[in-house]
């Protein structure tokens, strides 16, 4: 019998993009595929993705959507992330079983599996209580994964929450294997509460969901045993056995469909503004410092400024994106947009969102200033661009260390604004020995992640693995 696989992610950037990359591939191996997406994104995405008009036109893919229970004129901004999670976690679990129960007499073969988001554990039993098997899809890192789940365990040893005034950089014991570099300020940003666990809601929260995640018969991961090998190994152990890393998920898709860079398809919830490629092209080889706080940062309008003012002590060239919704309280980037390029007309680019995995394998860009992000890490990774992290929240703090500690690919600036401290990380990390080291390092990353996609690579023989788990389920 055919297999059909539901992809039901998060209703963010970050999530939809990487989801929607795995069924992609998920359908290029002949499964048929459902894409579940709210209302609001799903007309976000048929305006602006080439992959939905793509794949749409598929035989065996079909995108389909409920609500996220927001009213529709909510313009659900970044700083209201917590109403969109609160929403979906009360009100979608009753639409998304009306869904699966209507699919059943749709003239669809039987639904075989659905990959939930791991950020929504709450949509496991709904789905299992028809008699489907779910499997989580963890679209953040592993490193992260792994410090979710010993949470319970440091709230236990009394290491959370962290006392009034702590240390920060005070090293964590219980995270086993980080012991030697994960700072307090490293952990998930949600263990940042402090005081009483009863009046911690992220911290209980975090709990909840772990003990979901725990309970999971397979975790789908978007990484690779060349970068995460030995927290991979923990999560085997102590979380869940049958674990398929089956990343980076665009240079498994890359290979499968031998694509040219013009035809990568983007699972854009903006508008991509492509002038900035053209500009690239006028800029010399690595001088260019591309700056991006992905989909969910909202920082204040000082801080901005901060950043500005030590880009242009750099000296060096930027292209960055301002989301419109970046700057809190500022309704829309275009007075930003006229302030700056009037004052430094040529070293500067703004675009409100770019064509990140373009921009990234440009020759021009010589560093990525992140938030940290995890699609936007595995972006730098893979083309060997070095980076300077500026982590705002969940994964994004951990992941930052890694990018600094362990694979020793970038500059960790977390915590940080100043312009002095911004103009020194840019120059540290294009200038100079420390500039070079980290290239080098970034290129032989970027070699190990390519090499997990080949036909004896570790991700492409998890993602075969996968395959056969589905249609043996
Ligand atoms: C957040 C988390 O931090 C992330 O780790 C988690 O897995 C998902 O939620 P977000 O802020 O969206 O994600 O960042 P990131 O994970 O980096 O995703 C951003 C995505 O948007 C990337 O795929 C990136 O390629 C894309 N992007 C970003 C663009 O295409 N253009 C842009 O201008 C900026």
């Amino acid at each position: 019998m055919v297999s059909h696989v539901v992809l039901f992610p998060f209703p963010a950037q970050g999530h939809i993009n990487c989801m929607l990359k795995l069924a992609d591939l998920l359908s290029t191996s002949d499964l048929h595929i459902t894409f579940l997406n709210t209302h609001h994104n799903h007309n976000r995405l048929s305006n602006f993705s080439s992959a939905f008009a793509r794949l749409s036109l598929r035989p065996h893919f079909r995108f389909l959507s409920i609500p996220d229970g927001l009213p529709d004129d909510d313009p659900r901004s970044a700083n209201a992330l917590w109403d969109l999670d609160d929403s979906i976690r009360t009100r979608s679990g009753d639409h998304l079983r009306q869904l699966l129960t209507s699919c059943r007499q749709d003239g669809w073969p039987q639904i075989t599996c659905v990959l939930v988001d791991s950020v929504m554990p709450f949509a496991i039993e709904p789905v299992e209580d028809l008699g489907i098997p779910a499997i989580i899809f963890r679209t953040a890192s592993a490193c992260s994964l792994w410090a979710y789940h010993c949470i319970p365990k440091l709230i236990e040893t009394g290491e959370l929450p962290f006392p009034d005034e702590p240390d920060m950089d005070e090293k964590i014991q219980g995270v086993a294997g980080m012991e030697s570099f994960l700072r307090r300020r490293d952990l998930p940003s949600f263990c940042r509460e402090t005081g009483d666990l009863a009046n911690s809601r992220a911290l209980q929260m975090v709990s909840r969901a772990v003990g979901n995640v725990n309970r999971a018969r397979a975790i789908i991961l978007n990484t690779c045993e060349s970068m995460e090998g030995p927290v991979l190994h923990h999560i085997r152990s102590s979380v869940c056995p049958t674990i398929f890393a089956i990343g980076p998920l665009h240079q498994l898709l890359a290979r499968a469909h031998q694509y040219s860079k013009e035809q990568q398809l983007s699972g854009n919830l903006w508008l991509e503004d492509r002038t900035c490629m053209a500009w690239l092209d006028t800029q010399p080889k690595g001088s260019v410092v591309y700056v991006s706080f992905g989909s969910f940062t909202v920082m204040a309008m000082d801080e901005l400024l901060e950043f500005w003012h030590g880009f242009v002590n750099s000296g060096h060239p930027f292209l960055w994106v301002i989301r419109p919704d970046l700057v809190d309280g500022v309704e829309s980037s275009t007075s930003t947009k006229v302030l700056f390029e009037k004052t430094i007309k040529l070293r500067v680019f703004i675009v409100e969102w770019a064509p990140q995995e373009e921009v990234l394998a440009h020759p021009a860009v010589g560093c990525f200033l992140t938030h940290s992000g995890w699609n936007s890490t595995l972006d730098s990774v893979v083309v060997g661009v070095p980076m300077i992290c500026w982590p705002f929240f969940a994964d994004q703090q951990i992941n930052s260390r890694f990018v600094s500690e362990v694979w020793g690919i970038g500059l960790d600036m977390k915590d940080m604004t100043g312009r002095e401290v911004v103009e020194i990380m840019v120059r540290r990390v294009m200038e100079g020995e420390q500039g070079k080291e980290l290239k080098q390092s970034a290129l032989v990353m970027a070699e190990l992640a390519k090499r997990s996609v080949q036909e004896d690579g570790s991700s492409y023989l998890q993602f075969q693995s996968l395959l056969d788990y589905i249609n043996s389920l």
